[in-house]
C-alpha cells in the first residue's frame, strides 16, 4: 500500500481491536500515528504519540481537535455497544450511543476533514448491523451505525474539492475485546452460552468464521492509500459475505 510522504494519521479506539490493529499497521509503514482513545494504559505499547479523550464529550473532543491540523488520514474507530431487550432501553442509554458512536464521527469529520492535507482521506466505521436487524438487542447502536453511513456521505460531498476522500468499513464479525463483550452480554439476554451463540452466528457467515483485525487493517490501509485514490463515499462490507449490499 501506497501512503502519502511523511503521512500522519489520527486514530481513535487506537487502544483496542481494530483501532489499535489500524494504529499498529500504519506506526509499521511510516505513518506517523496520533492514537486517541480514553482508555490510556490500552495505548501505552504503541509507541506513538497518545491523546486521552472520551470522544463522546464535546470538551474532551475539542482538545483532541485544536491539536490536529495537517493529518493526512483520520480513522473514527472508536465506538460503543450496549445490550438490553429493545424496549428496556432509557433515553440516555440511546443519548450516550449517539454521542459516542455518530456524534464524534461527525464533528471530528466536521472539525479536522477541512484542516487535513490535500489528498487525505478518513475512513469511518459503520456495522453490518446497520443493514441487517438480526441483533435487535443493540437497536440503538444499530441506528448510530447506519447514521454513520449518511455522515460518510455528506463528508464525501463537502470534502471532495479539498480533497479528501471520505469512506466507511462495514464490519461483520470481527474477533476483538468488543465482540468477546458482544458474546458474554448477548448470550445473557437470549439465555445461551457465548460459546454456543458464536457458534450459531459463525454458520450464518458464508465464510463460516469471524475476522481478525489485523485483517481488517488491511481493508482499512487499502482506503487510505493511494491506491484507492479514486474511491469516496463508499462503504466497503468486510463481513465474509455476511452482507452483500
Ligand atoms: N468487532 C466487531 O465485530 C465489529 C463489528 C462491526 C463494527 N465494529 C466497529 O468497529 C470499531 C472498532 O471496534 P472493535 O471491535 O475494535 O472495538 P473495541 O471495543 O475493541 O475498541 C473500541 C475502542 O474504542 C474506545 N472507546 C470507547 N468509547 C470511547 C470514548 N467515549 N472515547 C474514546 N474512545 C472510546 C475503547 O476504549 C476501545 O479502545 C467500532 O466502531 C465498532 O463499532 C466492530
Amino acid at each position: 500500500m501506497t501512503f502519502k510522504d511523511g503521512a500522519r494519521a489520527l486514530v481513535t479506539g487506537a487502544a483496542s481491536g481494530m483501532g489499535e490493529a489500524t494504529a499498529r499497521y500504519l506506526l509499521e509503514h511510516g505513518v506517523q500515528v496520533v492514537a486517541v482513545d480514553v482508555n490510556a494504559d490500552g495505548m501505552s505499547h504503541l509507541g506513538c504519540e497518545t491523546l486521552v479523550a472520551d470522544l463522546g464529550d464535546p470538551g474532551d473532543r475539542a482538545k483532541v481537535t485544536e491539536r490536529a491540523d495537517g493529518f493526512d488520514y483520520l480513522v473514527n474507530a472508536a465506538a460503543i455497544i450496549q445490550f438490553k431487550p429493545i424496549f428496556e432501553f432509557t433515553v440516555e442509554d440511546w443519548r450516550r450511543a449517539f454521542q459516542v458512536n455518530a456524534e464524534s464521527t461527525f464533528f471530528l469529520c466536521q472539525t479536522i476533514g477541512p484542516r487535513m492535507r490535500p489528498g487525505g482521506a478518513i475512513v469511518n466505521f459503520s456495522s453490518t448491523s446497520a443493514k441487517l436487524s438480526s441483533t435487535i438487542e443493540a437497536a440503538p447502536y444499530a441506528a448510530t451505525k447506519t447514521a454513520i453511513l449518511s455522515v460518510t456521505r455528506s463528508f464525501a460531498y463537502a470534502l471532495a474539492d479539498r480533497p479528501v476522500r471520505v469512506n466507511a468499513i462495514v464490519p461483520g464479525i470481527t474477533n476483538t475485546p468488543m465482540q468477546e463483550r458482544v458474546l458474554i452480554d448477548l448470550a445473557k439476554i437470549r439465555g445461551t452460552t457465548p460459546e454456543a451463540l458464536s457458534e450459531a452466528r459463525d454458520k450464518t457467515v458464508p465464510f463460516k468464521r469471524g475476522a481478525s483485525s489485523d485483517e481488517a487493517a488491511a481493508v482499512i490501509a487499502f482506503l487510505l492509500s493511494e491506491e484507492s485514490g479514486y474511491i469516496t463515499g463508499e462503504n466497503i462490507n468486510f463481513s465474509g459475505g455476511m452482507v452483500m449490499w
